[in-house]
């Protein structure tokens, strides 16, 4: 939604992916809170704090609102959220735009939507996943989800909005930019690197849809979760910033790794996934044979970030020409992104090995007027 919430991809941290519905409660969601700050994650921008499924009780109270489960939150959720905002973070609550959220276990907002929206502001919540499932048969999304901006609208309170369309069904991009500040394009991801592949190619059906303002999202981020090689994840990364999608960790940030830490505040990684232009990337080759080239303008003249990505299982050569990413023949400068190292200046292509999974991401600039050669090119306006 083009309403400034979100001009570039939301950042945070969401229970979902490492603790589902076991383990989600007040103290879990305390020290996540203090880890996200002392760890360096909030700095970077990862500051949205969400508690997905499995907060609430089971039943509405007597007025008819949701409410905490008592054993998990006993002080309540807005005592949680005062806790979140202590820290500087801002909070994030799961609802299901259905009769039940996604485990079944707890009311959904379908009917509700106006008093649930209400309710969560009043507990100061600065983000609603709103989730899909046990809606009726036949149900359009469209309304459904249309429904929850203008309840937020109505509560005062600046709400930006997750569409979790888990399952990415009914088109999502022909409505999410109106119903949404992110709206998911897939099923769900999970720790293992054929789901990261999929649901990376799922989201790739129409990058037009993401622009700034609102995002084709892929799901959240398994990094650290153990499934991948640390190579795989920093392929999971890199990809996830090239299609400016929303990075949302999903791992225990209480207790990860160096190497986790390091490729979830990667700070170059962090740029292309924040460029103010907020392009998705798009593929510009593909050999068929797992070797392909992904890349997005960013904001400068002239720039590119570029993915080589090497799907097969063995270590490879890829090459990318600058012709398939748009700029003319010449020299251009081309920086490593993960090791921060400028590589020099080339023509006309650049060749890299990378490893099997792996992601070789790259910075390139024209250097010349970067205009494909003969277009609009004796234009003195098309150069300022
Ligand atoms: C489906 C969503 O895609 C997941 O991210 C998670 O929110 C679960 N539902 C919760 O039940």
């Amino acid at each position: 939604a083009n309403d400034g919430l979100a001009p570039t991809p939301p950042m945070g941290w969401n229970s979902w992916n490492k603790f589902a519905c076991n383990g989600i409660n007040e103290t879990l969601i305390k020290q996540t809170a203090d880890a996200l700050v002392s760890s360096g994650l909030a700095a970077v921008g990862y500051v949205n704090l969400t508690l997905d499924d499995c907060w609430s009780a089971a039943t509405r109270d007597s007025s008819g609102n949701l409410r905490a489960d008592p054993n998990k939150f006993p002080s309540g959720m807005k005592a949680i959220g005062d806790y979140i905002h202590s820290k500087g973070l801002k909070y994030g609550i799961y609802a299901s735009i259905g009769t039940a959220t996604c485990t079944g276990k707890t009311p959904g907002s379908m009917d509700h939507e106006n008093q649930d929206v209400a309710k969560f502001a009043s507990w100061g919540v600065d983000y609603i996943k709103a989730d899909r499932c046990n809606v009726p048969t036949g149900a359009d999304l469209a309304e459904l989800f249309g429904r929850w901006l203008p309840a937020i609208r109505a509560s005062g309170r600046p709400i930006v909005l997750s569409a979790s369309d888990n399952g990415g069904v009914q088109e999502p991009w022909s409505w999410g930019p109106y119903a949404a500040h992110q709206w998911r394009t897939t099923g769900d991801i999970r720790d293992n690197w054929a789901r990261v592949l999929s649901v990376f190619d799922g989201n790739a059906r129409f990058p037009g849809a993401t622009v700034p303002g609102g995002f084709n999202d892929p799901d959240m981020l398994e990094i650290g979760n153990g499934g991948l090689t640390d190579t795989e994840y920093r392929s999971h990364m890199g990809l996830w910033a090239l299609v400016s999608s929303p990075l949302i960790a999903g791992n225990d940030v209480r207790s990860m790794s160096s190497a986790t830490k390091a490729i979830l505040t990667h700070p170059e990684v962090l740029d292309i996934d924040q460029d103010a232009l907020a392009y998705q990337a798009i593929k510009a080759a593909d050999d068929g044979a797992g070797r392909q080239v992904w890349y997005k303008p960013t904001r400068q003249r002239g720039a590119r970030a570029v993915g080589l990505f090497n799907r097969g299982d063995s270590t490879a050569t890829i090459s990318v020409s600058w012709s398939q990413i748009g700029l003319s023949a010449g020299s251009a400068t081309v920086r490593d992104v993960w090791a921060r190292a400028d590589r020099g200046t080339f023509t006309n292509a650049y060749s890299v090995n990378v490893p099997a999974h792996g992601l070789a991401l790259l910075r390139i600039v024209g250097t010349d007027p970067p205009l494909v050669s003969g277009y609009l090119s004796d234009q003195p306006w098309a150069y300022s």
